[in-house]
């Protein structure tokens, strides 16, 4: 059936092309662009089977399932304690799976050029084609492409590509890698004469609010046996109108690359910032005989920016803090496979806070997180590596260093230099190396690569700070200018400083590098669960103290308190390192361990804790309340946020938190009497009152000049009854891609959520689509995310549906013990 499909879509793509001959001189896009990548995700067979090692013992009597990808099989098993992942992979098992896919080529493409692209498979994939091997890829997070067009049969006999995946090695990551072929393929058909794979780079040396000269290198690859006499046409679209357009003539040797240079101006650009992503498309077409015979698409856009020693960040002549999160790549309960829309939920969920930037921790991230950062504004710091030649896991990376490193770090620059969201490249996180000379050989030779490949934006990494106490000693050591630090940092190998955490050393930072522009690469690291809140919020408490304290030995539930006064040793609360990256002009901005939460790395707790408390948004998507302390600073909003809920016992004293702006004060009534008015002093975040729980309403209003902003109130809830369901969309396309999320809020009768509500709640739906995940949030939950039911944390819960290929409608029911049932109807277009 897929090939039925692939096969119409060729022919209408032929169509599309010789239309686009004809309408070459056309001024709209869409008119004649015609994309040369198919996507080859659907239909593949998957086996998962430690026991085979070898391709060729693949035998008739191997069990396949038929799925498409991006797949991650990991996610689909059972968390256990013993898994060789370790906790810090979440206790998900890797293994060695196989995929193979049987397709058709149509007879006319064999004289043309037919390659596979895999944009990620974890890791160490190997890809045979009709039987002939075709290569390697140990790493999991990088992109690449096979020629296969010599080993297909072409019209009606089948190929078969096999695809072996071997994740069996454990450890090798420090967090939740996922297994499989995990994020898109595609195929690709060209011209033998074409743009070559990741072949233009497109960059803005001068730029003016009247002009920006934009220059295109691009690379023409000659897979003919003869020399072509070619003419090569570059045309910049803004939306879809062309706003100009370069030609050049060139002859290029058979079987030969040749990379052309063509200068093109753009009158009165329309700059691409972060409140305005504005973007433009290059279309690139190669001609013979007046015949356009490829066309290639590279989005870019135009703006000018530094990193300067003393403003800091300077976007179009602007100064921009950088408030950014690091993010792992896992997508909560859909595992690591990758899914366009589920991104665009978790950046869309970031913004509403205020977040502008985001960091691709710890590796490259897939190729669709760039392209919603640029059309969404984010300013990335795009990684490259967790360790260099020296492992922090037995299996990791380090042992693939030697062969593979500069492929890896050429690919990751050639893939992602055209994305104007991009801004820096890290070369490397808490380098194991920083502190000796083979890290300062090691940084140098990364950073020559970085700057063979692209000028445009300086080189960084995120090293470990040069100190880790107290801010007393902290003060003592930097004022005796007494301070080891990292070799890398000295070496001048880096454009620009980034350390992770000692928030407090930031100070110093000009006296110590001087010249040098600084990043805080990773920040703070505090500890959340999302609605569990512990008696007393004014103490600071630095988690773990302990490893080894478990879950029966005094830290029942192994919870973490969503007052923002939980945070790893080694990193701060959120107010006081926002407090410092906010008061000095010169630090460029900050990344937050983490934006969302993520499977791996259980911290404070490790077993039975599977995943991580760290994110300011929980697993399943639902803010934790220092969310909104960073909107009330972080956007235009106006907002009043008051927490925990109020369900205590009476009598009990409980601190109550706000987090305003827009505002002078904030007076709290507890059952409409006065509980005192507070106002923010000198740099506080937040105001707080101590508040003997009755059971009722606590409501909150914020008044600026004596006028009433907002307000807001919370209320006892009386025992669970009723379930909510609300979609994030209730139209979806009918692609068998797209996802509704449908948060369902356990309420008592009269519609207050209940906050400590945990019930288990049974999924089921009618119609064509799926439900593809399910989670709470809760880091100590070890239900199947891929299941039909789940319990609830605090009150919430996530169900994600799918649509398939087929139109109508998706009827989702909720039901639980002792609560109503509901029911909600998602449109699939
Ligand atoms: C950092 C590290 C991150 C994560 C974090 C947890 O040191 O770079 O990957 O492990 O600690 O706090």
């Amino acid at each position: 059936m897929t090939n039925k499909r692939k096969k119409i879509s060729k022919t209408v793509s032929l169509l599309m092309l010789t239309a686009g001959i004809l309408l070459s001189s056309c001024s709209k896009k869409e008119d004649v662009f015609v994309d040369r990548k198919v996507s080859f995700n659907s239909d593949w067979s998957f086996h998962l089977n430690d026991s085979i090692a070898d391709k060729d013992t693949i035998g008739a009597t191997t069990k396949w399932r038929t799925l498409n990808v991006p797949h991650d099989w990991s996610i689909e098993g059972k968390f256990d304690e013993k898994s060789p992942a370790g906790y810090g992979g979440g206790s998900l098992n890797g293994g060695l799976g196989w995929y193979k896919k049987t397709f058709k080529v149509n007879a006319e493409d064999s004289t043309k050029v037919t390659s596979i692209t895999f944009d990620g498979v974890y890791k160490n994939s190997e890809v045979w084609i009709n039987g002939h091997y075709l290569g390697k890829r140990p790493n999991g997070y990088i992109g690449f492409q096979y020629e296969i067009s010599k080993y297909l049969n072409y019209g009606d006999k089948n190929n078969e590509i096999i695809v072996k995946v071997d994740n069996s090695k454990q450890p090798n990551s420090r967090w939740y890698s996922g297994s499989g072929i995990f994020r898109n393929v595609w195929i690709e058909t060209t011209d033998k004469l074409h743009v070559a794979q990741w072949g233009t780079y497109i960059t803005t040396p001068k730029v003016t609010a009247e002009k920006a000269s934009v220059n295109f290198e691009t690379t023409i690859q000659n897979q003919n046996s003869e020399s072509k006499k070619a003419t090569i046409t570059t045309t910049i679209f803004k939306e879809d109108t062309k706003v100009t357009s370069v030609t050049q003539n060139i002859i290029i040797g058979a079987n030969a690359n040749q990379t052309i240079k063509q200068l093109s101006e753009v009158e009165n650009p329309v700059l691409w910032s972060v409140e305005k992503p504005e973007l433009y498309t290059a279309v690139t077409e190669i001609s013979l005989d007046d015949k356009i015979i490829d066309q290639y698409k590279t989005n870019f856009g135009i703006r000018d920016f530094k990193f300067d020693v003393n403003k800091g960040f300077i976007l179009n002549g602007k100064q921009v803090k950088i408030k950014g999160v690091c993010m792992h790549h896992d997508l909560g309960p859909l595992g690591s496979a990758i899914n366009t829309r589920a991104i665009e939920r978790q950046l869309e969920i970031l913004k509403g806070m205020g977040v502008n930037g985001i960091r691709t921790s710890h590796n490259p991230p897939a190729p669709e997180l760039l392209e919603l950062c640029d059309k969404m504004g984010f300013i990335v710091m795009d990684e490259a590596f967790d360790m260099w030649k020296q492992s922090k896991t037995k299996y990791d990376y380090g042992n693939d260093w030697d062969k593979w490193h500069k492929k890896d770090l050429v690919d990751q620059l050639l893939r992602d230099r055209n994305h104007p969201s991009v801004f820096m490249w890290s070369i490397g996180n808490e380098i194991p190396q920083q502190w000796d000379e083979s890290g300062v050989t090691i940084a140098k030779e990364l950073a020559v690569i970085t700057r063979q490949y692209d000028k445009t934006r300086p080189v960084t990494a995120a090293m470990n700070p040069p100190v880790n106490m107290n801010i007393d000693a902290v003060t003592l050591q930097f004022e005796q200018k007494n301070v080891q630090f990292n070799p890398i940092a000295k070496s001048g190998a880096l454009d620009l400083i980034g350390y992770n955490y000692a928030h407090q050393t930031y100070q110093y930072h000009q006296k110590n590098f001087p010249g040098v522009p600084f990043i805080a690469t990773e920040t703070t690291s505090g500890l959340e669960t999302r609605g569990y809140y512990d008696a007393v919020s004014d103490t600071i408490k630095k988690w773990p103290v302990r490893w080894d304290l478990k879950f029966t030995e005094g830290n029942p539930g192994n919870t973490v308190s969503a007052y923002d006064q939980v945070q790893a040793p080694w990193g701060s609360t959120h107010e006081a390192t926002w407090k410092v990256i906010k008061k000095y002009d010169f630090l460029s901005g900050m990344y937050i361990w983490t934006g969302f939460d993520y499977i791996g790395e259980p911290t404070p707790y490790e077993w039975p804790s599977v995943s991580s408390y760290f994110g300011i948004v929980d697993l399943a998507g639902f803010p934790k309340d220092v969310y909104y302390m960073y909107q009330s600073e972080w956007t235009d909003k106006t907002v009043l946020h008051i927490f925990p809920h109020w369900n205590w016992k009476t009598g009990q004293t409980v601190d109550v938190w706000a987090y305003y702006n827009n505002a002078d004060e904030v007076e709290l009534f507890l059952n409409g009497k006065s509980v005192g008015i507070r106002s923010k002093k000198g740099d506080d975040l937040h105001v707080m009152w101590k508040v003997p729980f009755q059971p009722g309403t606590l409501k909150a209003v914020s008044r600026k000049n004596g006028k009433t902003v907002l307000e807001t109130e919370i209320k006892t809830a009386g025992n669970p009854s009723n379930l909510k369901l609300t979609a994030d969309r209730s139209t979806i396309k009918a692609d068998a891609n797209d996802l509704s999320f449908v948060t369902v809020d356990i309420l008592d009768d009269k519609g207050t959520l209940a906050p400590n509500a945990n019930n288990e709640i049974q999924f089921s739906l009618k119609g064509n689509g799926k439900i593809v995940g399910v989670c709470s949030g809760d880091p100590v939950s070890h239900e199947s995310y891929k299941g039909t039911k789940h319990t609830a944390l605090n009150g919430k819960c996530l169900v994600i549906i799918q649509s398939s290929n087929k139109t109508g409608r998706l009827e989702l029911t909720a039901k639980a013990n002792g609560l109503k049932e509901a029911a909600i109807v998602i449109t699939a277009e």
